[in-house]
């Protein structure tokens, strides 16, 4: 029987200075391949966007699409923690709909957990989304959603004064009552005095080994991903290789008229 892992365990791991390992998921197969594998945590990300629906940005994610998205991840998970992120401009606006929202992807996608991204802009957000029982994950660094603003997937919190901002803001959501923060593509050393200054956990992407746990875009991980891969995700298979050979044999066997004839029979050894 295996041992459904909780939004405390981030804490606990932390405190006993074991790694947390959290990937991507947006369907029931690859979250059960995960599940199996022992991920601690697997986050539905906006992500899906780009890697999966064809998107630029996560910018065009609805509420909707994260909803059908959760859903078939937790048909496919039995230990890890599901976490989904809340896609952009669906917990800006007013706490009610934060709620509201954060409130449909647990009810009706099964999400043990929301993300959001941002800190002193989202703070009474996530105050509420935890007084009403809604566990909250935080995200600092590069964020996604702002991409527009910023100009680009840039890396963050490289000036002196930037990452005093992004330290007030881990403390801040911290106080808000998140149960761990994402730190996306900022430097090593301000990702290690954030984790230092934090009881809870933090998770890193781009942001160096030192942090609590590390997750990572599972289209990246395995190369399954006919784009830009981010420099620092290490890639652990070659997958779009492997699927488009694969179509080309097919389609090879297909077109010479090869394919679905019965094998040729092995020769019999003749004594
Ligand atoms: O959407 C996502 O996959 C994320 C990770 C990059 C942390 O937010």
């Amino acid at each position: 029987m295996k041992i459904k892992f909780r939004t405390r365990d981030f804490k606990e791991k932390k405190q006993r200075g074991e790694k947390i390992a959290m990937l991507t998921a947006y369907d029931a197969n690859m979250a059960r391949l995960l599940d199996r594998a022992g991920v601690d945590a697997i986050l539905v990300g906006d992500s899906v966007g780009m890697v999966v629906l064809g998107f630029e940005t996560t910018v065009p994610v609805t509420l909707e699409a994260m909803i059908h998205h959760t859903a078939a991840v937790s048909r496919g998970t039995e230990r890890a923690l599901i976490v989904a992120d809340m896609p952009f401009m669906t917990y800006e606006t007013t706490t009610a709909e934060a709620v509201r929202n954060a409130g449909r992807l647990m009810q009706e996608g099964g999400a043990e957990a929301v993300k959001v991204e941002g800190g002193s802009a989202v703070l009474e957000a996530v105050k509420r989304l935890v007084d009403v029982g809604i566990p909250v994950m935080g995200h600092l660094g590069l964020l996604p959603q702002s991409v527009h603003r910023v100009g680009g997937f840039l890396r963050q919190a490289t000036t002196p004064h930037d990452a005093d901002i992004l330290l007030a803001d881990a403390l801040a959501l911290e106080e808000a009552g998140v149960f761990a923060i994402v730190l996306e593509a900022i430097p090593s050393d301000v990702a290690r005095t954030v984790t230092a200054a934090v009881s809870i956990a933090t998770i890193g992407i781009g942001a160096g080994p030192e942090c609590d746990g590390q997750v990572l875009v599972t289209n990246d991980m395995i190369g399954l991903f006919d784009g830009p891969v981010p420099p620092f995700g290490k890639q652990y298979a070659h997958v779009a290789e492997t699927v488009t050979a694969s179509a080309q044999a097919y389609v090879e066997d297909v077109k010479s008229g090869r394919y679905a004839r019965p094998a040729a029979k092995a020769a019999t050894p003749t004594t």
